[in-house]
């Protein structure tokens, strides 16, 4: 499918690994130009290569803490005036909620909204003014149900869902929209590390951990980052624009709704 946004400029925070490089990588087979961020300059440095070479468009590093008031200037002076925003970070680490003082508090709040909302402000407006802008937020299916070990990370991203789910009505006249996309169990870097940590923790080998998350899962198996990054593009893409303030679960059925 055409997704109709071939020359268009996005902000993929993030996007060194994982998900936000499925996103990234989306866009790009899609035809957009995107800005790709994380900390460690020789991954992203070498993701930026990889996408160049499968889809030949232009990719833009932006070795960058998105956190930082001085990160996000970074990205954003790479791109001041982006069609689309894909909102990412890091988590935080699974931790007893008994455990949390005040300081990593207000840290995975900054990182999981605060972060966000800031960017969105920072581009909101010029996509009005052009009558065309997505911003799809990473979140998590934590959103809709509790995992032990990611309270904050829960709160903070709920938080974020408020937040948005006002603003993308007031925006929506102008053709901009703001998703949210909350993957479950995605095989990524993060992913792979919490197993091990639990493997760890409980002397249980990692493959039997695994195989413990896969049975909660209906489709037993985890998802992977090109198919959550697919997921994002038709969020981007012009079919989308009439789809707006959702939250949309990508989790091969874990969250056990009817609606
Ligand atoms: N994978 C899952 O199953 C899952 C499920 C629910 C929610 N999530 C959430 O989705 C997000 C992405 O997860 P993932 O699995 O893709 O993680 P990942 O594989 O660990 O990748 C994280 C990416 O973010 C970059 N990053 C981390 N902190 C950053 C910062 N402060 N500034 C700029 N870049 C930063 C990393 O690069 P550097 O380290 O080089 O900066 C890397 O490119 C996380 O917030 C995670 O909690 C994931």
């Amino acid at each position: 499918m055409d997704l109709g946004i071939r020359g268009r400029k996005a902000i993929v925070c993030a996007s060194s690994r994982g998900l936000g490089k499925g996103c990234a990588v989306a866009l790009a087979q899609a035809g957009v130009a995107p800005v790709i961020n994380g900390r460690d300059r020789a991954a992203l440095e070498q993701t930026a290569a990889e996408i160049r070479q499968s889809t030949g468009v232009q990719v833009t590093p932006v070795v960058a803490d998105i956190s930082t008031h001085e990160g996000q200037a970074a990205v954003l002076a790479a791109c001041p005036d982006p069609d689309i925003l894909v909102t990412n970070n890091g988590g935080p680490p699974y931790r007893d909620f008994r455990e949390l003082d005040r300081p990593s508090i207000l840290a995975g709040v900054t990182m999981n909204m605060v972060t966000p909302i800031e960017l969105i402000q920072k581009v909101v407006d010029h996509m009005a003014a052009r009558r065309f802008g997505r911003i799809v937020n990473i979140t998590s299916v934590s959103v809709k149900m509790p995992v032990a070990g990611l309270d904050l990370s829960s709160a903070a991203r709920a938080g974020l869902t408020a937040f948005v789910a006002g603003v993308a009505r007031s925006i929506a006249e102008h053709g901009v929209t703001i998703n949210n996309l909350l993957p479950g169990y995605f095989d990524t870097d993060r992913l792979r590390s919490g197993l091990a940590a639990a493997a760890q923790r409980s002397g249980t080998a990692e493959d039997a951990i695994a195989a413990q998350r896969l049975v909660q899962i209906p489709a037993r198996r985890f998802g992977t980052a090109e198919e959550f990054g697919q997921a994002c593009a038709f969020l981007c893409s012009v079919h989308a624009g009439y789809i707006t303030g959702q939250s949309i679960l990508m989790d091969g059925g874990v969250f056990p709704s009817t609606l």
